[in-house]
C-alpha cells in the first residue's frame, strides 16, 4: 500500500466555491484520508465547526488520529445519507456548507482486501462499510444471470453485460466466484485480453455501486445536505463518473429551476421559486497538470451551488 492515503482532488476550487463564512458550521461527508479536510481546517476560523463523516471505519480511525490536534472537529462513522441524525445528535439545525467526494479513496483501492481492484487477487467483498450484510461475492453468486447482466449494464454502463452474466453463471455453477481474480479471468475470457482492463473497470464499478448503494444513498444525501444548508450556504459535490455526476446534475437543476409549466403559458402559475444558484454553470474539471500529479484527477467533475 502507499505511504499517501489519498491525494485530495480539486482542492484548491474546493476551497473556494465552500468556503463563505469562515466561522460557519461545514459538513465534509467523505472524509477518507482527511485530505481535503485537512487544507479546509486551515482556511477556517477557530471558531467554525468542522463535521466529518465517513462510512468506513479505518478511514475515521486514520481520521481521529490525523485530527486530534483540532478541538473544532467532530467525526461520525456514517453514511451521509443519514446527515439528519448526526446533526441532531449535535443539536445543530443548519450548517454553512455541505461537501461531499464520492466513490473509494485511494487507500480503499490500493488495500487488496478490501476487493475493489481488479489488479490484485483477493477476496470479492467491496463494502465500504464492513458491517453491512452484502458483499460482491453475495451479489455474484446468488443473484439471476438477467438480474447480473442488467446490473453491469445500469451501474457499468457495459455493453457486453449479457455474455458477462452468462459465463459468471456457468463457472458458478460448478464453483463459487468468489476473488477477484476469478472475476478478472471471467471478464477476460469473456471479451479478450485486450478490451478486458476498460470492461473489468466498468463491471468492477457496477457491482461496488450496488453493494454500497452509491446512487441512492448520493440522491438521499443530496436532498439532506441542501435541507441542512442555511440560505447563503454552499453544496460542493465531487463526482468521478457519468452516472454520479448526473445525478448531481439533475438535483441542481431541480432546485434552481423548480417550475414545470408548460412553456407555451406566458407565465409560471406553477408558484415553484428557485431555491438554489448553480454556481458552476458548467462542471469544473481539473487542469493537466494536476492529472499529470494525480491520475485520479482525470475524471473528476466538481458542482457547486449556494442556496438562496
Ligand atoms: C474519494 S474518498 C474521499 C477522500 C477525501 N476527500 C480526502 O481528501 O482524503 C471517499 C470516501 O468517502 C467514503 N464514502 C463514500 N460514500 C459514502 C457515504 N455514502 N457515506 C459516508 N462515507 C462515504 C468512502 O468510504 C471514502 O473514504
Amino acid at each position: 500500500m502507499s505511504d499517501n492515503y489519498h491525494i485530495p482532488v480539486l482542492a484548491e476550487a474546493v476551497r473556494r466555491y465552500l468556503i463563505a463564512d469562515k466561522k460557519g458550521i461545514y459538513v465534509d461527508g467523505t472524509v477518507g484520508g482527511w485530505g481535503h479536510a485537512k487544507l479546509l481546517l486551515k482556511d477556517l476560523d477557530r471558531e467554525a465547526v468542522f463535521i466529518g463523516l465517513d462510512q468506513d471505519g479505518d478511514a475515521l480511525e486514520f481520521a481521529t488520529k490525523t485530527l486530534a490536534d483540532f478541538p473544532n472537529v467532530y467525526l461520525y462513522r456514517a453514511n451521509f445519507a443519514d446527515l439528519h441524525s448526526v446533526l441532531d445528535e449535535r443539536d445543530i439545525t443548519s450548517i454553512h456548507g455541505a461537501f461531499l467526494d464520492l466513490g473509494v479513496s485511494s487507500r480503499q483501492i490500493d488495500n487488496a482486501a478490501r476487493g475493489f481492484s481488479f489488479m490484485q487477487d483477493a477476496p470479492l467483498d467491496m463494502r465500504m462499510n464492513r458491517d453491512s450484510e452484502i458483499s460482491a461475492v453475495d451479489i455474484l453468486n446468488e443473484w439471476s444471470q438477467e438480474q447480473l447482466a442488467d446490473l453491469f449494464y445500469r451501474f457499468g454502463e457495459e455493453r457486453r453485460s449479457r455474455r458477462i452474466a452468462a459465463r459468471v453463471v456457468r463457472v458458478r455453477s460448478s464453483q463459487p466466484v468468489l476473488r477477484t481474480g476469478q472475476l478478472r479471468e471471467i471478464i477476460e475470457r469473456s471479451v479478450g485480453k485486450q478490451a478486458a482492463l476498460k470492461t473489468c473497470a466498468r463491471v468492477f464499478q457496477a457491482l461496488r455501486i450496488e453493494v454500497n448503494q452509491e446512487l441512492r444513498r448520493l440522491e438521499e444525501g443530496l436532498h439532506a445536505a441542501f435541507d441542512a444548508l442555511l440560505p447563503g450556504g454552499r453544496i460542493v459535490v465531487l463526482s468521478y463518473h457519468s452516472l454520479e455526476d448526473r445525478r448531481t446534475k439533475e438535483f441542481f437543476r431541480s432546485k434552481a429551476d423548480p417550475c414545470h409549466c408548460p412553456p407555451e403559458l406566458p407565465q409560471c402559475i406553477c408558484g415553484k421559486k428557485p431555491q438554489l444558484k448553480i454556481l458552476t454553470r458548467r462542471a469544473v474539471k481539473a487542469s493537466e497538470q494536476e492529472i499529470a500529479i494525480n491520475s485520479r484527477a482525470r475524471s473528476v467533475r466538481l458542482r457547486a451551488g449556494e442556496k438562496l
